[in-house]
C-alpha cells in the first residue's frame, strides 16, 4: 500500500486488514467459517436494490452505524448528542409542507399525533429556515414503500423552521416494527435468538447551512423494545414525551384518542451534507 497516493486510504485499510487478521487469529476461523462468510457478504449484496438496502441494515443490525455515529456527533464523541442513524429508509425529495400541515396522505387508522419541534443552535438560539425532512413507519409499523396500502410519500414530509426556529405539523401515532427479516440479516438474527425489533420511533433529519446536518430519531416512551432496540438506536436523549391529549382537540375531525410531541432538536455548528440516500 506503500504507494497508494490517499493517505486516509492507508491508514483505513491498513488497520483494516491488521483487525481482520487478528480477527480470524482470535477465534481460529476455519475454512467452512470463512466461506460462510464470503457467502454471507455476497447475499448482502444480492438482496440490495433500489428500494432495500442490506448493507445498512447489517451495519445497524451489530452496532456498527450507532457507533459511526456516536463517533461523529456530540462533539465528535465528547458529549451526549441528539444524533442518531439514519437507517434505511430516508427518501430524497419528501414533498415540502407547510407548517401546520399532515403528512398524511392516504387513509393511515390510527391515533392523531401533533407535533411541534424547536431547533436551535448549542446555546439555545432558535434557528429559522432550517429544512426537516421526516418520515416514519405507520400505526401497523410500515413504511410507504413497503406497504401498497399507503401511498407514495404517505407519512414523509419536508418542512422549514419558523423565525422562532419553530416547525409543527399533524401525523399519526407509529408503531415499532420488526426490520426486514427475508435476507441475510434475518438468518443472522434467528441464529443469534435476537428479536428483529425497532421501537416506535419517527425520524428527522435537519439542513442547514453553517450547521453539521442532524440525522436522527425520537422513540415513543412507552414502547416495549426502548431496551433491546435491534439496531442500538436508542439512547435516553432521544425518547420523546408523547402526551395523550385532553379536552378539545386541535383538530375537528379527530375522534379517538390523540397525543402531543414537543421536542427540541440542537444543532452543532459544521458541515451540512446530505447522506446518499439509502433508496429512491
Ligand atoms: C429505521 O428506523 O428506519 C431502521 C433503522 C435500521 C434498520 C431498519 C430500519
Ligand atoms: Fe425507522
Amino acid at each position: 500500500m506503500s504507494k497508494a497516493q490517499d493517505a486516509r486510504l492507508r491508514e483505513i485499510m491498513a488497520s483494516f486488514v491488521r483487525h481482520m487478521h487478528e480477527f480470524a487469529r482470535e477465534v481460529r476461523l476455519t475454512e467452512d467459517e470463512f466461506e460462510f462468510g464470503v457467502d454471507f457478504l455476497n447475499r448482502i449484496g444480492q438482496a440490495t436494490n433500489d428500494a432495500h438496502n442490506e448493507g445498512i441494515l447489517f451495519s445497524d443490525s451489530i452496532g456498527f452505524s450507532t457507533l459511526v455515529c456516536l463517533l461523529n456527533n456530540g462533539g465528535h464523541g465528547a458529549t451526549e448528542t441528539a444524533a442518531a442513524l439514519l437507517g434505511p429508509f430516508w427518501r430524497m425529495h419528501s414533498p415540502v409542507t407547510q407548517n401546520g400541515g399532515s403528512i398524511v396522505r392516504s387513509e393511515t387508522p390510527g391515533a392523531a399525533l401533533f407535533i411541534e419541534c424547536r431547533i436551535t443552535d448549542p446555546d439555545g438560539v432558535p434557528l429559522a429556515g432550517v429544512e426537516v425532512d421526516v418520515w416514519q413507519a405507520s400505526p401497523v409499523g410500515l413504511y410507504e414503500n413497503q406497504d401498497p396500502m399507503q401511498t407514495d410519500m404517505n407519512l414523509r414530509g419536508k418542512f422549514t423552521s419558523d423565525t422562532d426556529g419553530r416547525i409543527w405539523f399533524r401525523s399519526v401515532k407509529p408503531a415499532g416494527y420488526p426490520v426486514p427479516t427475508d435476507g441475510p440479516v434475518g438468518d443472522l438474527l434467528r441464529a443469534q435468538m435476537r428479536h428483529p425489533y425497532r421501537p416506535a420511533h419517527l425520524h428527522f433529519l435537519c439542513f442547514k447551512p453553517g450547521f453539521k446536518t442532524l440525522i436522527t430519531q425520537v422513540f415513543v416512551d412507552d414502547d416495549e423494545h426502548l431496551e433491546s432496540d435491534v439496531v442500538f438506536g436508542v439512547t435516553r436523549h432521544l425518547v420523546g414525551d408523547f402526551r395523550q391529549g385532553t379536552g378539545t382537540p386541535p383538530a375537528d375531525d379527530v375522534t379517538g384518542p390523540w397525543f402531543k410531541l414537543n421536542y427540541t432538536f440542537v444543532m452543532e455548528e459544521g458541515e451540512a451534507k446530505l447522506p446518499i440516500p439509502p433508496i429512491r
